[in-house]
This record gives C-alpha cells, structure tokens and sequence, in this order.
C-alpha cells in the first residue's frame, strides 16, 4: 500500500489503518428505533495508508474507483456536494469539522476488500477507517464509539442516507472473537464471545450479489414508517414497546404500520435470546432464532427479495441450523449457521438452487468475529 501511495500522491505515508465490513448476526432495523443489535466484525476490510497535509486539502483515492483523486477543500466541504463513494470518508471529515475538532487536510489511499453493494457494510468501513486516521494524525481526544457517531452523522447529514449508528458501531468497536451487544439508545455495549469453531460449527456468509442500495428510499421510509408508529403509539422508540402490549398495539394501528412494529418488537426479543444462548454456549440454539427473524424480515417488514429468501430455504433444506439475510435487505447477504461437516453440501445446495432458478451464481464465504478499526504500521 505504501508503494501505490507514493505513486498516486508523490510522498511517504505515515501510516496505515483498517476498518471491518461486518455481519449482523440479529437486531435487524432495530437500531433506529433504539433497539439492540449483534454484529460481528469481517476480517474483509478497508484498509488506507495516509499522511497530514498542512494545505487545509483532502484528497482521496481508492483502488476499487476510477483511478481519479478527488480533491477537496476541508473548509469547503458541504453536504450533499460530493455524490461518488469518495462523499463516505468525506462526510467524517466534515462531522470532525462540525464538531469542532482542530483538524486540516489529508491524503489518502484506499484499498478495500469488503464487496461493496452486498450488505456487509463497506461504506461504513470507509467511514470508520477515515475516522481511525484522523484521530491519530490529528492527535483527536475520542473513544471508538464517538467516532462511530461521528461517522454516523457524517453519513446522514453530508451522505444523506438516515442509516442508524450499528454499522458504524460494529466497524469501529467489534473485537475478534467476540460479537457486539449493543444498545443503540445509550451506546452500552458488550462482548459476547463468539468462537464457532469450538462447537464443531462455522458462519456462511451467501453474498446474493442482488446489489442493495440504502439510498434508493425505501430504507427512509421504513425507519418514517416506524417513527410514525411510535409516535401514534405515544412513544419515544418503538424500543419502548413491551412485547407484551405488542397485540393491542398492532391492533390500535393503521393496517400498514402494525407489521413494521412488530417486527422490531420480537426482533428486540430475539437479540435477547441470542445473546443469553451464546453467554451459555448454546450456540447451536442460535440456529433457529436466525431463521425465525428471517420469516419476520420477509413476512412483517418486508424488506427480503426472492434470492435472499431462495438462499434462506436452500441453505435450511441442506442441513443449516438457521439462516437469515442481514443488512438493510433488499438484496445483499445472508448468513447460515452451519455444522462443519454440512458447509460443503449447503453450498452447493445454495449455488444449485440459485442456477436452476435462474440468478446469478452467489458468492459464498465462510467468516469469523475479527477485530474492529485499528492502526496497523
Ligand atoms: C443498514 C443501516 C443500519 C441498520 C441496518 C438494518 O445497514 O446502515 O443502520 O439500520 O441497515 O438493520
């Protein structure tokens, strides 16, 4: 890295960090409505070799782009004014500025190796591995969590893409072999250990290759569709539901609201019975909570499409525990719980289904709970 950054910026890197993609394991759009959630870290990453400028300009460069160096003015920046994946990492340095922060320019290379478009959060990798270079060469006072918020709002107010803080959070503050419990309204968060490869088991992930996009508004409108529940509901979040005043919610609210509602609500409680199986290393257990939220992202907030839900029921059929898609949805991944000895026969069967329906050969990897953002040189 250090070679292709002196070739596209004529001068020596200071270092080098890098920032997870990640899988959530369970808690799928819960975190906007102060929920909980599990990811785990990818060892896929972005990786950036970067150095200080004193010129007040950031320049980025990325070796999955157009082989373009997009040069901003860090005063300059505004949102809304940088529209290609350059506008991610930008809009961390417009948060820092924001903020407060005494920051200047900088250059910076990336080289990614998280599938961008496939759910397994490669904006917010590029988003936390800007935030983990700025700290460091700006010498800035914040934790990993404050970064990841900063990345967060980053996204949402210069980006424009309302995504809650779980990706951010799961890039910047995930450890190996461990996933994330967190608890998106106050940020409490806790490991939970989480090493498959004791239990005689091992995580797919099935990257469906159906590119998913959380720009193109369906996203906004659910997380509006679930504020405006709470907000009939008289409540701050729909985290605040009981799961026992769940029925006479749903039946107190307009037909298209009920759903999305409960989703959150039992997702909620499947983030809790996660958790619990795999602090008593039940995690076989863990199987059937996967597939159960499937059928609650498919049937109630309908964000599944046919390749995710065909690899689910594949996977399911071969021998998986559980399966679900993870992400945002509408395309992008799925993750399956698997025993060792069925992984071979899963796959095919997933890869078999895919081609006899007629999509896209899927791309299919196993995964481990790998470390969040980091300086590596
Ligand atoms: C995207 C968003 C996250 C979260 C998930 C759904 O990944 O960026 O904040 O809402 O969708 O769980």
């Amino acid at each position: 890295m250090r070679e292709q950054f002196e070739r596209i910026f004529g001068a020596t890197p200071t270092g080098v960090w890098a920032a997870p993609g990640r899988v959530n394991l369970i808690g799928e759009h819960t975190d906007y409505n102060d929920g909980f959630v599990l990811p785990i870290a990818l060892p896929q990453a972005v990786k950036v070799a970067a150095r200080a400028r004193p010129d007040g300009r950031l320049r980025l460069y990325s070796a999955q782009g157009d082989d373009v160096v997009t040069d901003l003015s860090v005063a300059a920046l505004a949102p809304g004014a940088v529209t290609t994946w350059a506008g991610y990492p930008a809009g961390v340095v417009w948060a820092l500025r924001e903020a407060g922060y005494p920051i200047g320019g900088a250059d910076l290379y990336f080289d990614s190796d998280v599938p961008s478009g496939a759910g397994l959060s490669s904006s917010a990798a590029l988003e936390c591995a800007a935030a983990a270079v700025y700290r460091d060469l700006y010498e800035l006072p914040f934790t990993a969590a404050e970064s990841a918020v900063l990345a967060q709002r980053g996204e949402n107010l210069f980006v424009g893409v309302p995504c809650g803080v779980m990706d951010q959070m799961a890039s910047a503050c995930c450890t190996e072999g461990a996933a994330l419990f967190l608890d998106t309204r106050d940020l409490a968060q806790r490991q939970v250990p989480f090493s498959l490869d004791e239990q005689g088991l091992l995580l797919l992930v099935i990257d469906t290759r159906v590119k998913h996009d959380l720009g193109d508004g369906a996203y906004a409108a659910l997380r509006a569709g679930c504020e405006r529940a709470a907000e009939l509901l008289g409540l701050a979040a729909l985290r605040d539901l009981p799961a026992a005043a769940l029925s006479g919610a749903v039946a107190q609210l307009p037909a298209e609201l009920g759903p999305l509602v409960r989703h959150v609500v039992t997702e909620n409680v499947r983030v809790g019975q996660a958790v619990e199986l795999l602090e008593q290393g039940e995690y076989a257990a863990l199987g059937p909570i996967l597939t159960a939220g499937h059928a609650s992202l498919r049937d109630d907030f309908k964000v599944s499409c046919a390749e995710t839900d065909l690899a689910v029921e594949a996977a399911v059929a071969a021998g998986a525990l559980g399966a679900r898609m993870t992400g945002g949805g509408f395309g992008g991944s799925v993750i399956a719980l698997v025993p060792k000895d069925a992984a071979g026969q899963v796959e095919q069967a997933v890869t078999g289904a895919f081609q006899a329906a007629g999509h896209a050969a899927p791309n299919v990897f196993t995964t481990t709970a790998a470390a969040g953002a980091r300086r590596l040189a």
